[in-house]
């Protein structure tokens, strides 16, 4: 990919139809919206899942909650290799059928009176069938969840009928995404905490570079001695996803620090804004410099790819003023010790940096709740925030 901004594109002129003036929030936070935001994208759309190597093995599982819809659901792997999702409630009395976040099983037992399902949720099993009214093993399987599987990534659809696969939803997003090796990239760590803010003020945190220079000042040094670096290299707005790439420093303009010296010789260098790297694992025929990709994935995932590593944040809604925010980094498998110790600094940058992020939303929030303000008032910088805040209107409107 090209280095073609110098800081002076316009991005709202490339997307005249998001306009220019300020954004309403008026509405952003209340109880109505969140209902609205539940019905009409979070009941609608296709949401990240987990990685589908999470679940290797038949009988491999994980509880996914999704509490805006009250839903519990099961990823399964089925004895075919094929994985799938139900609804976590048996047919009996609404029982959750699986208790644990994950685990392996040869059926899914429930513990309230023992009904059991297979693994492709068929009903297999149930205690004193015989004692039942007019009744069919086969009419009572696990309620099925849509889903499906993109480069690894497991996504669902709690609409029973949703309206269009996930290639379809993900529309050209997939080709800017296209060869990047994620199933090499197995080493993860995992970091999660509940915000007491709106799901949206979390997104916003990750959506634009302006805030770089001020807030990463102790873990992103080089965008405080040169805030230029947080305009974006390029921003490209696709139907409701998003890729747009921050600028990484000049090459040498980076002060490594002794650790980072010493680290980065063995792996990924992060903190040197996650540098002039180029890619040779890419199958894409020119080579891309991938300083540092983030892709928003509405509503609520970002697939933010760098050179040797990537990250993912997700955002669960839990009421209108809180969020179970979850942060993974994936790297690949550490060879030697001296591998494994420029992840764990790359991974305590990375983290560093996700806290620095965290630091101002509860404060948002706060300040969205005061109402005192009705718009956000946005430069052309945030238009990945702006074209957000359109999407959310025009599901909800
Ligand atoms: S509620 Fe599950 S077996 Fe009764
Ligand atoms: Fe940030």
């Amino acid at each position: 990919m090209d280095v073609k901004n110098t800081g002076q594109e316009r991005w709202t002129l490339k997307y005249p139809e998001l306009g220019t003036g300020p954004v309403s929030i008026e509405t952003a936070i209340t109880q109505e919206q969140y209902d609205l935001e539940r019905e009409r994208i979070f009941k609608k759309m296709w949401l990240q899942a987990c990685r589908e190597d999470l679940i290797p093995n038949a009988g491999d599982y994980i509880v996914k909650d999704i509490e805006i819809c009250d839903a519990s659901i099961i990823l399964i792997r089925d004895k075919e290799g094929a994985v799938r999702a139900f609804h976590n409630v048996c047919r009996h009395r609404c029982n959750k059928v699986l208790w644990d976040e994950s685990g392996n099983c040869r059926a899914m037992t429930c513990k309230f009176h023992g009904w059991a399902y297979k693994l492709d949720g068929s009903l297999a099993d149930v205690p004193d069938e015989d004692r039942f009214f007019d009744f069919k093993k086969e009419d009572h399987g696990l309620v099925p969840v849509a889903v499906d599987v993109w480069e690894g990534f497991v996504f669902i659809n709690l609409d029973p009928s949703p309206k269009e696969t996930l290639l379809e939803f993900l529309g050209e997003l997939t080709d800017s995404l296209k060869g990047y090796p994620f199933d090499n990239l197995t080493k993860v760590f995992t970091y999660e905490t509940e915000v007491n803010c709106n799901w949206k003020v979390v997104i916003d945190a990750f959506q634009e570079g302006y805030h770089v220079a001020y807030v990463h000042g102790k873990s992103l040094p080089d965008f405080s001695r040169d805030p230029a670096l947080g305009h974006p290299q390029d921003v490209k707005l696709y139907e409701r996803h998003t890729s747009f790439q921050q600028q990484s420093p000049e090459p040498g303009a980076h002060q490594t620090t002794p650790v980072e010296g010493l680290a980065f010789q063995y792996g990924v260098q992060i903190a040197g804004a996650i540098s002039q790297v180029t890619t040779g694992d890419l199958e894409a025929q020119e080579k891309k410099s991938w300083g540092f990709m983030a892709n928003r994935l509405f509503p609520n995932f970002f697939l933010d790819v760098l050179d040797g590593m990537y990250f993912t944040h997700e955002m669960l809604p839990l009421s209108p003023g809180k969020t179970l925010f979850r942060h993974k980094m994936y790297f690949p498998e550490a060879k030697s010790l001296s591998e494994h110790f420029s992840q764990e600094a790359s991974k305590c940058v990375l983290r560093d940096a996700v806290l620095e992020d965290m630091s101002t939303l509860e404060h948002t929030q706060k300040g969205m709740e005061a109402g005192k303000l009705k718009a956000f008032i946005l430069q052309d910088d945030e238009v990945v925030v702006r074209q957000f805040y359109k999407l959310v209107e025009d599901y909800t409107a």
